[in-house]
């Protein structure tokens, strides 16, 4: 396979590590587009047969928009496992949704696969196994693993929430004890890096926890049915299963008291990956989801998956904590199905209007439609994708730092199947359904991949 093959779905990794300079581009990049948009996802070094999605080395991706011109670099982060593969000339970890095996000795690092943030002058890879890993912004070389003067340790969220009013960084992790427990940590750190809360706390059981919600007083965690079992493994197996009889728990504490005022909330079975945003509502907290019926991605305790699989659509769930454990009220918000929902950040906590979701055109497509919600007016824009091509998540940066909420772009990566090739397409919000402003060619894919940002330059 090479680079410019087109696979299915775009889900192969490239074998390269390149530098482009002065891509060409249709359209024009606005020029207040000054800084670089960095995106994650998996890429085996060594793919070995059936492998899970969720676990090939992660490969980051930046696109540098300058003076309306665009570039591009991409490297593998070099964890330890990367490192002790490259030298091996072969994988030595495999299993995830099967029993695990693994050669070598060294440190698991874990695979840096899954988002990459800035925080505190840092650019950091994030996997929810293991501590952030720090890379070089500007050539993406792998600094290492960074747990903030020895204050971090074991499993960190990918999708941490920056508070936009105080710059505080809030993370949580899950089976902090080992692998398949169901101990969890709720943490701060400041906007300079000094971890301020890193406090342990136990769940009804060990869940995939993948997204939390944070407003400006409130933290939740989802627990839901995607149970992680060390017995079932030790069975033959699967680790993780969707077993809704465990039922679905939300963990709800106070910002400012931490693990001590936590409370957990019933609902009925459902799945989410990730959560849109969340907000305080006099007393109660509102939290947007792309919410399943069951996940995708993963079997039932027997190892049948459901096919075909299951599709996120946004809901809201309202959480009143005066009106008992078991009054979470769920709204649907808008029924196309996607997944990789993202709002404007400097609303991260506080009520939003606006939102972007890579959507399908129908069930059962690939994401293939960008969609731009207005949920004061209910109202949505979408532009779709020509048959076969695919959309990543759509990253939202501002007109200006003073720009009204949802004024700016809207950033994502499009797979064009026939081609065999990526574009970095930029969508105006102001009329996201007439296409891209700016189209940025690049010679070669960039696969399938999970999350990014946008990290504006200094001026
Ligand atoms: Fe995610």
């Amino acid at each position: 396979m090479t680079d410019t093959a087109a696979p299915a779905r775009n889900m192969a990794p490239i074998t390269s590590e390149r530098v482009a300079l002065d891509l060409p581009i249709l359209g024009d990049v606005p020029h207040a587009l000054h800084g670089t948009l960095f995106r994650n996802g998996p890429n085996p070094q060594f793919p070995q047969a059936a492998q899970h999605w969720f676990t090939g080395d992660g490969m980051v991706h930046a696109f540098t928009l300058s003076d309306g011109r665009a570039s591009y670099r991409n490297a593998w982060v070099r964890t330890a496992k990367w490192k002790a593969e490259h030298r091996a000339g072969r994988a030595l970890v495999s299993g995830y949704t099967s029993q695990p095996s693994r050669e070598g000795d060294f440190v698991d690092e874990g695979v840096a696969n899954t988002n990459v943030i800035w925080h505190a002058n840092r650019l950091l890879a994030l996997e929810e196994g293991h501590l952030p890993i720090e890379l070089d912004p500007a050539s993406l070389e792998t600094r290492g693993v960074q747990d903030f003067g020895g204050r971090l340790c074991g499993p960190f969220t990918a999708h941490p929430k920056a508070d936009p009013i105080t710059g505080e960084l809030v993370f949580f992790g899950f089976s902090v004890d080992g692998e398949l427990t169901p101990g969890m940590r709720f943490g701060t750190m400041d906007a300079g890096g000094r971890v301020t809360r890193f406090e342990h706390f136990d769940a009804p059981f060990c869940s995939m926890v993948h997204d939390f919600a944070v407003t400006r007083r409130h933290v939740a965690f989802p627990v839901l049915p995607l149970g992680g079992s060390a017995a079932r493994q030790r069975r033959g197996g699967p680790p993780f299963a969707w077993d809704p009889a465990l039922g679905s728990h939300l963990g709800l504490i106070l910002r400012e008291q931490g693990v001590a005022s936590l409370r957990w909330f019933r609902m009925d079975p459902c799945y989410v990956f990730h959560v849109l945003n969340a907000w305080d509502d006099g007393g109660c907290v509102v939290i947007d989801v792309m919410q399943y019926d069951e996940p995708p991605l993963f079997p039932h305790v027997d190892g049948t998956m459901r096919l075909p699989a299951p599709e996120a659509r946004l809901v809201r769930w309202t959480i009143d904590p005066d009106a008992g454990t078991d009054a979470i009220r769920q709204q649907p918000l808008d029924d196309t199905p996607g997944e990789f929902p993202r709002i404007d950040d400097r609303r991260s906590g506080l009520r939003h209007r606006f939102g972007a979701i890579a959507g399908r055109s129908r069930p059962g497509a690939g994401l293939d439609r960008l969609v731009w919600l207005d949920l004061a007016q209910g109202s949505r824009r979408c532009f779709d994708l020509p048959a076969g091509d695919g959309l990543s998540e759509p990253v939202f940066v501002p007109r200006d730092e003073a720009a009204a909420e949802g004024d700016g772009w809207l950033l994502a990566t499009i797979w064009r199947a026939g081609e065999g090739r990526s574009d970095l397409a930029v969508f105006d919000t102001g009329d996201v359904a007439q296409g891209p402003v700016a189209t940025i060619r690049l010679p070669h894919r960039v696969p399938a991949g999970f999350h990014g940002n946008w990290v504006q330059a200094a001026p």
